[in-house]
This record gives structure tokens, sequence and C-alpha cells, in this order.
């Protein structure tokens, strides 16, 4: 799918904490993003001066202003330019004299960026857990994958690959076989379900337990899994937020949100949760094309083990297509 059509969707570009008044780079859909923080909250930028197209991420803030770093034109926080100093100080500014001003929020403790006018929310959680003091929340997991964002986010909606990557800690070579399973296709992603005896003792509850699994997709690329122990009723939440750096490069943030065992150290969720991932992260990478491919006819696809893979592959492949404001596709 083309970058242009994710230019439209929030994007989860750094931590909260991570956006000071010291102007910093990161890296979206294949370009920069100048990012930064005044007593109004947080501004983003492209990161290009529109006077010589030097790196903003270079310069530094004053009176709230973005100052560029080479001729020193100070950009307002809605990217309108309000000093050039080697002007007089009444000459008139262009009005095209502009920083490209990106839609900025925080949400989930993370800076969200959109490029265009966003046409979606930002991905919600099922159900508002994340204001819920029953539930605690930590980032867990956060790297970058030499992937795509699309295969990233394919894998964690994949659990045929249980017995052989994640082989006694997720699945067992004996149950590899997957039962159909139903996909619900829902406006703004997928939702599907199934259970299984998870073969690791993952919250100490007591040895091999039944598990349901939910996974939620909110297109393009968060993907929300959510392990409810059937014996405890325990619940938590493995949620993937997916930064597409560019084509081939991804940064992966992952949640742990539990209602049960806030007394125990995060370090007993994040050590499973992050042996899974860097056990996903080798063969994800060793994936090509890095980028999933345009046409559902590359690559073979299996009917039930594959048919929420397929779904989403479809869904891109529409997001892709219709205009930026229309609806989605299939
Ligand atoms: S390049 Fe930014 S002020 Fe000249
Ligand atoms: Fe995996």
């Amino acid at each position: 799918m083309t970058l242009t059509a994710l230019s439209g969707f929030w994007h989860p570009l750094a931590t909260s904490d991570e956006v000071t008044d010291q102007p910093r780079r990161f890296e979206l859909l294949d370009d920069y993003v100048v990012a930064f923080r005044d007593e109004n909250g947080v501004a983003a930028f492209r990161d290009l001066c529109i006077h010589r197209g030097a790196a903003l991420s270079l310069g530094w803030v004053r009176n709230g202003n973005l100052v560029c770093p080479y001729h020193g034109w100070q950009y307002d926080r809605t990217g309108a330019c309000v000093k050039i100093p080697s002007r007089p100080a009444d000459a008139p500014i262009p009005g095209n004299a502009r920083a490209f001003a990106y839609n900025v929020q925080e949400k989930y403790g993370l800076v969200w960026v959109a490029i265009d006018e966003p046409r979606d929310e930002i991905p919600p959680f099922p159900g508002d857990i994340f204001e819920d003091a029953a539930w605690k929340s930590f980032i867990s997991y956060r790297e970058v994958w030499k992937t795509s964002a699309a295969r990233a986010v394919e894998n964690f909606m994949d659990f045929s690959h249980f017995p052989y990557v994640h082989e006694g800690l997720l699945g067992t070579e004996d149950k590899a076989e997957i039962a159909p399973y139903t996909v619900e296709k829902r406006e703004n992603g997928l939702h599907y379900w199934l259970e299984q005896e998870e073969p690791s003792d993952l919250y100490g509850a007591g040895g091999v337990q039944k598990v349901r699994y939910e996974y939620t997709l909110v297109v393009p690329f968060t993907i929300h899994l959510k392990k409810i122990e059937l014996g405890t009723g325990r619940e938590t939440f493995i949620t993937q937020f997916t930064l597409p750096r560019t084509s081939k490069t991804t940064e992966v943030f992952v949640f742990i949100v539990r209602n049960h065992s806030h007394d125990q150290p995060d370090s007993k969720f994040s050590d499973f949760t992050n042996t899974i991932m860097e056990q996903d992260r080798v063969v994800v990478e060793s994936q090509r094309p890095e980028e999933l491919p345009d046409s559902l006819r590359e690559e073979l696809h299996i009917k039930v083990p594959d048919a929420a893979s397929l779904l989403y592959r479809q869904r891109l492949a529409s997001l892709a297509k219709v205009d930026v404001f229309g609806p989605y596709g299939a």
C-alpha cells in the first residue's frame, strides 16, 4: 500500500516524555518529522524549513516559536513564519512562509501524528480501559524492526505460527491444526477469537490453562490481543501500536494492560512478551519482500488459518485505493 494512503491516519511517534522543549527529529512514512513541546503542548512539523530546506530539528524553541538553525526564521506552533530576522522588523512576511504543520495529539502516554486531516480517531482500546484504575498499563516492548508495518501487524494477527516460532510458550507442534474461526468485519478493522490451552504457565495461575484470545485489529496498524484466562477470569491486553518509519523499517510499541496482579512487578509480564516479540522479529525480518505484496495472487493463502490475514490484506488494499475521505472498503 502506498505511503500517501497512510498520511490521513494517526501514527504513534514517540512517548510523551521524549518530546520536550528541545526539538527532536522522528521518522514517519519515509520522511522526517520535528516535534517539540511548549506550554501549549506538543507541536509537530515536517522537519524542513521552507526557506532553504534545513532541518528544523537542529533548531530551538524561543517564546513558543521554533527557530530554524540556518537563518533564524521563526515559526509559531501553527507553522506560520512570524519572524525573518534578516528583514526589517516591520517588513511583511509572505503568507506562504510556513512550516508544514501536522496534526498532533497525546494519548496513552504517546505522541500521535497525522500528516493530513485525520480520517479516523486515534486507535481506541476495546472498552475505556485506559482511563480505568482497574487496569494497569506499561510499555513492555519497543524496537525498530527491519520490515514494513503491515508485515509486523500481520505477524501479530497470526496464530498458526505459534507451534513453530513460540514452541512451548504459545503452542506445541502436536496441536498445529487450526479450527475454523469467524472473522467479524468492523468499520475500523477486524475482530476474531479462538481458545486454546496455553502450554506455558504465563501468569503463574497454576499450570496449563485454557485461554481465550480475542484479536481486535484497527486499521491500519493497531492490533489488540485480549487474553482471557478462562479459569481465573483475569484479562490482559497485549497491544501493538505500530509506527511506519519507512516502507521497510517499523517501530513497534507493545503495551501490556492488565486487570489483575497490580502488586506484581511489570517485569513478570514483560519478560514473556518480549521473548515472544524477539522470536517474531527474527522470522519477520527474514520475510521478502519486506512490504506485503500488493496483489493477493502473490504468496499462498490457506483458507482457514490465513482467514484473518487475507481480510487484513484486502482491507489495506482497499484503503490504498479509496479517496482519503472515502468509506472503508470490503
Ligand atoms: S533554511 Fe531555515 S531560515 Fe533559512
Ligand atoms: Fe508470534
